[in-house]
């Protein structure tokens, strides 16, 4: 009955996001299933139903999707449908509540160990190469310009204001991407955080270096 929820609900996600160019195709949420598996497994983490379904409907409801980002009735709705009990169904709307990152100055506390290991394979998603294409694919489908000379990092301090941001793809690193090494809840996913980051540090550094060579010759105002 399970592995028929869980395959049903992956054809869902499957169409749900057809035709998604932002980073949250289909294969994002399917990455984000399979490394929440691969976490519970490592941390021998139980209801490991209620972990795979959250981790493929955590973005159907997403603030960057049309959602709110504080209520979840598609999620809520796909549930219904497959007959999820509602004890079942409550804690992944949990887990599906606490997954999306808000603002650097904003936390995002993890009730259950089942909510920890959704939140950390969502971000660790959002690192290493996968991170860097996925940012740039965001930026692209958002207009955002690769980078602007000495933009500076906005540090959101609200949800609002975040979800405002009108950022470069760049200033995005500073502002999201590069603090999500030290908001990782599991050992095992600190392991493979560890590597991400360092991947993500590398190429905006390497960015960096390629982009300032034209400045020094833009005239002074
Ligand atoms: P979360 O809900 O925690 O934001 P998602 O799975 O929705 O996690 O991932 C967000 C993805 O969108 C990331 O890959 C991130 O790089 C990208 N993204 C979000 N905001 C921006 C932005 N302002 N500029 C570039 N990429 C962005
Ligand atoms: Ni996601």
């Amino acid at each position: 009955m399970e592995a028929k929820t869980i395959s049903a609900t992956m054809d869902f996600i499957k169409s749900f996001f057809e035709g998604d160019a932002s980073g949250h195709d289909y294969l994002h949420s399917l990455r984000v299933w399979g490394m929440a598996l691969h976490l519970a497994e490592k941390e021998k983490v139980d209801k490991v139903f209620e972990i795979q379904m959250a981790a493929l409907l955590h973005d159907t409801d997403d603030h960057k999707i049309g959602g709110d980002g504080v209520s979840f009735p598609k999620a809520a709705q796909w549930l219904k449908e497959v007959y999820v009990s509602d004890a079942s169904a409550k804690l992944i709307l949990e887990i599906i509540s606490e997954v999306s990152f808000k603002g650097a100055q904003t936390q995002t506390p993890v009730s259950t160990p089942q909510s920890a290991i959704v939140q950390d394979a969502d971000r660790l998603d959002a690192m290493g190469a996968i991170g860097v294409a996925r940012a740039f694919a965001y930026g692209g489908k958002h207009n955002r310009p690769l980078y602007l000379p000495n933009e500076a990092a906005v540090m959101h301090e609200s949800f609002n204001d975040y979800k405002k941001s009108q950022s470069s793809t760049l200033a995005h690193f500073p502002e999201k991407l590069l603090l999500l090494k030290d908001r990782i809840n599991t050992a095992s996913a600190k392991q493979i955080a560890e590597n991400r980051h360092q991947y993500l540090a590398t190429f905006l550094q390497t960015f960096m270096d390629e982009a300032s060579v034209y400045e020094k010759y833009i005239p002074v105002e």
